[in-house]
C-alpha cells in the first residue's frame, strides 16, 4: 500500500518539524513520509532541517503575493504537484481562510500549545498562549492536536496531553516543557494515526 504523503507548513525554528523527522526515521510515523516543507518565511531555520534531511522545500513568501487568495493558490498549487494528502501545520504563523481549509476536510493537522478549549482560538499563539495560562493560574496546561477547519483551533481534537504548570514558571521555561512533554510527543503519534487511516482508505 502507498504510503500518505504528508507535506509540513512552518514558519520558523521548526522544532516540532524535527519531530516529525526523528519520528520517521525511529518508525514511529510509518503510515505516511514527509515529502515537502512549505515555508511562508525564506529564513525559517525550518529549511535546514528539511534540507539536511533529503525533504523537498518550497517558499512562498506572502510579501509577493497578490492577495491572500493568490498566497493560499499558490499553497495549493504546491501541494497538488506534489500530491499530498496529508498536510501538517507545524508553527505555522500564517492565517489560512476557508478556501483553503473547506478542500481538505480532516486532512490539515495543527498542534496547539494549550489543552483546548481553553487558550485557543484568535489571538492564542506563540508564547502568548503560555503567558494567558500563567496569568490565569491553571495548574496543568498541555497541547493539543486537532484538524483544522474554518473555526480557529475549532475542529476536531485527536490527541491530547496535559503538562504540570510549577511554581516560578514563565512563559519560556512553560513553553519549552510543553513542547518537550507534550507537542513533540503528540505530534508524531497524530501524524502516523491520520496517515494509517488515509493510507487504508487509498
Ligand atoms: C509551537 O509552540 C506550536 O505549538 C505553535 O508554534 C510553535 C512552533 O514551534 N503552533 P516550532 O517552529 O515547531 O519550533
Amino acid at each position: 500500500m502507498l504510503k500518505t504523503r504528508i507535506a509540513v507548513l512552518v514558519s520558523g525554528g521548526g522544532t516540532n518539524l524535527q519531530a516529525l523527522i526523528d519520528a520517521q526515521k525511529k518508525g514511529i510515523i510509518n503510515s505516511g513520509e514527509l515529502v515537502l516543507v512549505i515555508s511562508d518565511n525564506p529564513n525559517a531555520y525550518a529549511l535546514e532541517r528539511a534540507k539536511n534531511n533529503g525533504i523537498d522545500t518550497f517558499v512562498v513568501n506572502k510579501k509577493e503575493c497578490s492577495s491572500q487568495a493568490d498566497f493560499e493558490q499558490r499553497i495549493i498549487d504546491s501541494l497538488e504537484e506534489n500530491r499530498i494528502d496529508l498536510i501538517v501545520l507545524a508553527g505555522f504563523m500564517k492565517i489560512l481562510t476557508a478556501n483553503f481549509t473547506s478542500r481538505y476536510p480532516e486532512r490539515i493537522i495543527n498542534i496547539h500549545p494549550s489543552l483546548i478549549p481553553s487558550f485557543c482560538g484568535e489571538g492564542f499563539y506563540g508564547l502568548k498562549v503560555h503567558e494567558k495560562a500563567l496569568e490565569y493560574g491553571v495548574k496543568v496546561t498541555g497541547a493539543t492536536t486537532h484538524f483544522v477547519n474554518e473555526i480557529p483551533d475549532g475542529g476536531k481534537i485527536i490527541m491530547q496531553k496535559a503538562v504540570e504548570i510549577l511554581d516560578g514558571d514563565t512563559p519560556e521555561i512553560l513553553q519549552k516543557r510543553v513542547m518537550e512533554q507534550a507537542e513533540w510527543i503528540i505530534l508524531p503519534l497524530s501524524v502516523e494515526k491520520v496517515s494509517k487511516i488515509i493510507k487504508e482508505s487509498k
